[in-house]
């Protein structure tokens, strides 16, 4: 979850590392460090805080040299505290180290360590493999034995980079992402190719189990017993470099505003893998699809969809339970994973337990480079370009159309699905941001929200309340509508808001019976649908189109009210406190 860098060039490292950590801040942002090599001494600054705050505090980028390490932190082992920030230094200040993952034996080595005299000044794991390192090193006096030796005493999940006080940079990977940035004379040993796409996009995705030593301009990637390995280089695709703001005030608002374009996209790029797919789960006993978080919404519609269009039974599954619930696998079936990021560590371990029973995975991500992918039987692109803003926006509406894309193609040409009409809706939703934000005033101080829908508009409840709790830090709810008397009913008073999701369907007439019986108990209401209805105190319309429209239509505004009220109550909707991007620990 948390960034890393590691350059070695012919150009000042540390205004690069800077640069990158900026791209690569949502994958955590409560610290950030940098450490450089100059005149065989390392140099070292880190602090509390975003990029851009620590690094006009302290000048992360104004320190010395051409080779270097950075870090931006989310925080796993430790407090937020600037002993805490990464990077770390061994005990004897002659290597600095930073770290992403979890190390799970961290306590057992330190008191090794602290055994044999070594101190420890932070809470991290992370110092841990510094001060181990170090212990190796001069054990082995050569960087490549030192790496083997230290990965075969740590358990857990780790990408690192370290930097020695002679210019060498070695970086390990297990279970986290590495990837190494070939520019012109350059290294860059990075969590993501934003940490060097304005550099270079020719990169090496290294493999699970590998590690690399730089050194004289040369890179050396080795498997954990120290075999050589080759490795081809990958072109990455250039649209990672659309990851700027433009004329938006921040990258959610930006990539709210892209939905229209995006949904036309989603799958584009990857139609036979959709026929494939398809062949998969018509062959298949039982099939099954997994995500987490947004992903998972998206699972929940999945499941609606394919029963309702596509008479085709799925079943869906939370992958962070999913390894508790193992036994619901059926071996020989089809697990379809939904990942924005294809990182998260919860749909990676979903994956493993249904391969280990011979199931087909089928993959719908954006990242078609990520560990999903790879481990993937088939994989879907969702092709919306890099989602920057943590909560998912865009992302969540391409999973959706991906998700139509197989029952169109499940149903053989009976079901038409009409993009069109989708991509206008929501651009004239897009359009009307005037009521949303006077909604969003209103909601800015209060402590409660519940958002309430039926059927598939369920889920769609579900997603609206997760955007609501992540955007605004007000504990938000989705409740589906035939449950309101089952026992939601009770938390309704003056004090609440209640987002009714109300489009003119089959649901129409019970949901307005429900936000009646809410009214009655004082709550305000704000109504999401095509009907103006005197029950609503707020009414945000949306267009009347059809049916599998209006999922993701209704999503639109909750959207851009949860950025709106994220705004009124002065918070970075582009970094929510106390969340990453990419949920790479479990
Ligand atoms: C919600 C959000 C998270 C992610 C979840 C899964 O806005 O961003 O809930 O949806 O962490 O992430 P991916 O899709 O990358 O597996």
């Amino acid at each position: 979850m948390c960034s890393i860098i590691g350059y070695y060039g012919n150009e000042i490292a540390a205004p690069i590392i800077v640069k990158g950590l900026k791209r690569m801040e949502y994958r955590g942002y409560d610290s950030v460090g940098v450490a450089t090599e100059s005149n065989s001494q390392i140099e070292l600054k880190k602090g509390v805080g975003k990029v851009e705050e620590v690094n006009s505090k302290i000048q992360l980028d104004a320190l010395p040299g051409k080779i270097g390490i950075g870090h931006t932190r989310w925080a796993t082992h430790g407090r937020v505290t600037d002993v805490n920030a990464h990077p770390h230094s061994s005990n004897s200040g002659k290597l600095a180290i930073v770290h992403n993952g979890i190390i799970e034996n961290f306590e057992q080595l330190k008191k090794e360590l602290e055994k044999e005299g070594y101190i420890f000044q932070s809470e991290t794991d992370t110092e841990v493999i510094a001060n181990l390192i170090q212990k190796n090193y001069e054990a082995t006096k050569n960087v490549k034995d030192t790496i083997i030796k230290t990965v075969s005493e740590l358990k857990g999940h780790y990408a690192f980079v370290v930097m020695f006080e002679n210019g060498q940079l070695a970086a390990a990977r297990f279970h986290e992402p590495l990837i190494v940035g070939i520019g012109k004379d350059s290294y860059f040993l990075s969590s993501d190719v934003l940490g060097f796409i304005e550099q270079t996009d020719n990169a090496i995705y290294i493999e699970n189990g590998n590690f690399v030593i730089v050194d004289k301009e040369k890179l050396q990637i080795l498997d954990f017993n120290g075999e050589s390995i080759k490795q081809q280089i990958t072109r990455v695709s250039k649209e990672f470099a659309d990851a700027y703001k433009g004329d938006y005030a921040h990258f959610t608002l930006k990539e709210i505003s892209e939905q229209p374009d995006t949904i036309f996209k989603a799958g584009e790029k990857t139609k036979e893998e959709i026929k494939k797919a398809v062949d998969y789960i018509k062959n298949s006993n039982n099939v099954y699809i997994t995500g987490s978080g947004t992903s998972f919404n998206s699972a929940l519609i999945a499941k609606q969809v394919f029963a309702k269009y596509a008479k085709v039974k799925v079943d869906a599954i939370m992958s962070s339970e999913l390894q508790f619930s193992s036994d619901l696998i059926e071996p020989d079936s089809t697990l379809i994973a939904i990942s924005q990021s294809g990182e998260s560590a919860d749909v990676l371990e979903a994956v493993n337990i249904a391969k280990k029973v011979n199931c087909k995975v089928i993959s719908i991500v954006n990242s078609l480079t990520s560990s999903l992918a790879r481990i993937s039987n088939i994989v879907i692109g969702m092709n919306c370009g890099p989602e920057i803003g943590v909560a998912a926006t865009k992302s969540f509406t391409s999973q959706v159309i991906i998700i139509y894309k197989i029952i169109e193609e499940l149903c053989n040409g009976k079901l038409k699905i009409d993009y069109n009409e989708i991509s206008e809706s929501i651009s004239k939703i897009l359009e009307n941001h005037a009521q949303i934000m006077r909604i969003a005033k209103e909601i800015k101080e209060i402590s409660d929200i519940y958002v309430l829908g039926r059927g598939i508009h369920y889920p769609i409840a579900l997603e609206s309340a997760l955007k609501l709790k992540e955007l605004t830090y007000i504990h938000a709810e989705g409740i589906p509508g035939g449950e309101l008397k089952h026992g939601p009913l009770a938390l309704m008073d003056s004090n609440v808001f209640v987002i009714i999701i109300n489009p003119n369907d089959s649901t129409y007439l019970d949901t307005l019976t429900s936000s009646r019986e809410i009214k009655a108990r004082g709550a305000k209401i704000i109504g999401i649908s095509d009907v103006k209805s005197d029950v609503y105190d707020f009414w945000i319309e949306i267009p009347k189109t059809s049916e599998l429209s209006y999922p993701i239509s209704e999503t639109i505004p909750i959207q851009l009210l949860s950025y709106y009220a994220a705004i009124e109550k002065d918070a970075d909707p582009d970094y929510p406190r106390n969340l990453a991007k990419s949920v790479t620990v479990k």
